[in-house]
């Protein structure tokens, strides 16, 4: 009988107090800010608060708006360009998350073959390698801001790696389009072996 008595207090620790302890309810009730909460704390009533105006994520100093938004200033129109460097590096992690992030629904080649594809009803993907004579700053826009049915990939992508897939993207059209005297004369041979001309 004591030993089922001395039981009782540890099912009790080991469930967890589950007893409201003199109104104490544990750390799930403490004061904080839920998202989309009022908080009669600030002026506006918000509990989510705006950055101060000016503020730039610490990773992105030095980064100019170019860059950052694809936009040229002050006209608004997209930059011509890819304005990175470009490396072997940088197409290879464009492809990377181009297989990621855009190959389920535009196809591995981007030519707009991938079961997704083939499956949204309402608006197909399209292929990306006869689309109209775009600046890479469109490209650039479309990932980050999505583009109709098209989801944006701001969140998922920094504007390093949105740059590389736009890079990648070119790289891909480019193969699209290449004729085999555009290949350097060594990788002909492999290029004749594995496909038709
Ligand atoms: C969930 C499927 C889906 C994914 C994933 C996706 N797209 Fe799209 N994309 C679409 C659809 C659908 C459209 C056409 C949208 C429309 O016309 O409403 C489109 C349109 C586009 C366009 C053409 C815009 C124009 O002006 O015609 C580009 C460029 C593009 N996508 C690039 C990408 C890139 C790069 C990625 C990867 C970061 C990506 N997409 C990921 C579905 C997708």
């Amino acid at each position: 009988m004591r030993r089922l008595l001395l039981l009782l207090p540890m099912t009790w620790v080991l469930a967890g107090c589950p007893v409201d302890f003199q109104g104490w309810g544990g750390m799930k009730q403490q004061a904080k800010a839920l998202p989309y909460r009022e908080s009669p704390f600030f002026a506006d009533d918000r509990a989510m608060r705006q950055p101060p105006p000016g503020t730039v994520p610490r990773d992105r100093r030095g980064k100019d708006r170019f860059f950052l938004t694809g936009k040229d200033t002050p006209d608004g129109g997209f930059v011509d360009a890819i304005p990175l460097t470009l490396t072997r590096e940088i197409v290879e992690s464009g492809r990377k998350s181009f297989d990621i992030y855009c190959a389920a629904c535009h196809g591995i080649l981007g030519d707009g073959d991938a079961q997704v594809a083939r499956n949204m009803g309402l608006r197909e993907p399209p292929s990306l390698l006869d689309l109209p004579p775009y600046p890479d700053g469109y490209y650039y826009e479309v990932i980050s801001v999505g583009y109709g049915l098209m989801p944006a990939y701001a969140e998922k992508l920094t504007p390093e790696q949105r740059w590389a897939v736009v890079a990648y993207v070119r790289a891909l059209q480019e193969s699209q389009r290449a004729r085999l005297e555009d290949v350097p004369p060594e990788a002909r041979p492999l290029l004749l072996k594995e496909g038709t001309p």
